[in-house]
């Protein structure tokens, strides 16, 4: 099937770079081997039953999607969202932990990845404001700060803002989802603080106007995630590990209108709304804020013990090209200027995780978001070994390659890579201009190989099986919402 297919890339890897992205990676708190460079990033499977809970019915799907992303050779394996609160859920389908009650099928998940020697993080998330109207009524947020676009179509309800004693019970289900995820066998698990989810919006002062501890300086909008750490650090062995995904431009933007706290109510919302959708474009001073500020939250981060920072970017007011944020998109075209050589970087974020990734000494660094070609990959990926891992010589340094879409549409494509097979990930076709043509694709492979079916590289492949019909219709809604606001 990959000779006649078309690929992104000319070359396939030499024999040593195929062995640089094979080398083993060990994870500096916990102690934890990956077996090579390949990360398969956080997809949200949609395949739990409609409560959060995994029958064995359900289970068997996931079983399909895991075995074959581990079968085909990807180290470091994380789940998509799993909820920690079955109320408040980003799809419908999303698996939720908070208790024992599925712990015998979570174990058998995690057997299943290690069996063939990868290792099985499980993304724990809460949404916030984030969430379907169907799905939740009254959804809440550090502030009560509605999403600018999806709010005004109706996708989600206007949020409320947490109270403090609210802020703790949701940092006990964090450590709580943990303590049973271990106890499953599970080899860690990734806090998600990308994409505009809640503890995003907790570090992000367009969303997060509080005046309490919570609120205001970078060390109070990172006081949600570090007392999540804490307490999972505390309720959790050495060896189980903890990992962060991070968004690049989720910190330093302007206030919020007036910069105060306050609550929306019918008569201010719109032009708080109008307010919000203006302050999307961030000038020089506050994109360089914002990366000061995430380059001291990686450092809180690493001082707390988190294994590793996965960067990505984006989130649903900004769903392009691969959750590509206006304001990074502008970050990298910037940094395009500098170097001859990062021109030949593909990745959306690569810029951000330079930064990142010179101030780290200790905790890894998982760069995802736009990687299609093997010598992309390998061009990224500067680390020969591990003990090289300090970032002495200032240059950029990413310890893993995060994989999505392109996990989705080949699941062995890491070893397709490291066996020389192929020169990168396969194009799907363009029919709805290529970022929507991948999500629905993405989507669709999910569930294709969920029902022991083959992937299938085209939109009206995916379009013709009736059950992506659902899926499709709900991201079109999403991403149109996003498109409207990038014109
Ligand atoms: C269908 C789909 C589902 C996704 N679900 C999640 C998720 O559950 N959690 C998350 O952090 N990111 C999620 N993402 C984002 C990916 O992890 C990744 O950051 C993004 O797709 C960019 O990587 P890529 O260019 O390799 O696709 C999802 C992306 C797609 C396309």
């Amino acid at each position: 099937m990959s000779c006649s297919t078309d690929r992104y890339g000319t070359e396939v890897l030499s024999g040593a770079e195929a062995e640089s992205l094979n080398q083993p990676l060990r994870l500096p708190f916990s102690g934890k081997v990956i077996k090579n460079r390949f990360c398969k990033s956080a997809l949200s499977e949609n395949l739990a039953r409609s409560d959060g809970q995994i029958d064995n019915a359900h289970l068997n799907k996931l079983l399909n999607v895991y075995d074959s992303w581990a079968q085909g050779g990807f180290g470091l394996i994380i789940t998509g969202n799993v909820m920690v609160d079955r109320t408040m859920r980003e799809m419908e389908f999303n698996v939720s932990v908070e208790d024992e009650r599925d712990l015998g099928r979570l174990k058998v998940w995690a057997q299943t990845v290690q069996n063939h020697g990868g290792a099985l993080f499980a993304q724990i998330s809460h949404p916030g404001r984030q969430t379907h109207a169907h799905l939740t009524k009254e959804p809440v947020a550090p502030s009560a700060v509605p999403s600018p676009n999806f709010h005004r179509l109706m996708v989600f309800n206007y949020p409320r803002a947490l109270t403090v004693p609210e802020i703790h019970q949701t940092i006990q289900r964090f450590i709580t989802t943990s303590v049973v995820l271990h106890k499953a066998g599970f080899d860690g698990v990734q806090i998600h603080a990308a994409h505009g989810y809640l503890v995003s919006q907790f570090l992000n002062p367009r969303t997060n106007i509080r005046t309490d501890k919570y609120g205001g300086s970078i060390e109070n909008r990172a006081r949600f995630l570090c007392e999540i750490i804490q307490g999972i650090r505390q309720a959790t062995p050495r060896e189980f590990s903890i990992g962060v995904k991070l968004n690049s431009v989720d910190f330093g933007r302007r206030q919020s209108p007036k910069g105060q706290q306050q609550q929306w109510n019918q008569n201010t919302k719109d032009a708080a709304l109008a307010a919000e959708i203006k302050d999307l474009d961030a000038d020089d001073e506050q994109i360089e804020r914002s990366l000061d500020d995430a380059v001291q939250v990686s450092l809180m981060l690493e001082n707390l013990g988190v294994d590793f920072i996965e960067i990505s970017g984006g989130s649903y007011e900004s769903w392009v090209g691969g959750l590509l944020d206006r304001n990074e998109k502008r970050i990298n075209i910037e940094q395009q200027k500098l170097s001859e050589s990062t021109q030949k970087r593909e990745a959306h974020f690569a810029v951000f995780a330079d930064r990142i990734s010179n101030k780290l000494k200790i905790t890894k660094v998982i760069l995802t978001g736009g990687f299609v070609s093997a010598k992309g990959m390998i061009n990224a990926l500067n680390s020969l070994s591990d003990e090289e891992s300090i970032h002495s010589n200032g240059q950029p340094h990413i310890d893993m390659i995060g994989l999505g879409r392109p996990a989705c549409h080949e699941p062995n494509l890491p070893n397709l890579i490291m066996a020389g097979s192929v020169t990168g990930a396969v194009r799907i076709p363009k029919m709805l201009g290529g970022f929507l043509d991948d999500v629905f694709v993405s989507t669709g492979n999910i569930h294709r190989i969920a029902n022991q079916k083959e992937p299938v590289w085209n939109l009206s492949s995916i379009l013709l099986s009736r059950n992506h019909i659902a899926n499709v219709l709900l991201y079109s809604k999403m991403i149109w919402s996003g498109i409207k606001n990038s014109i």
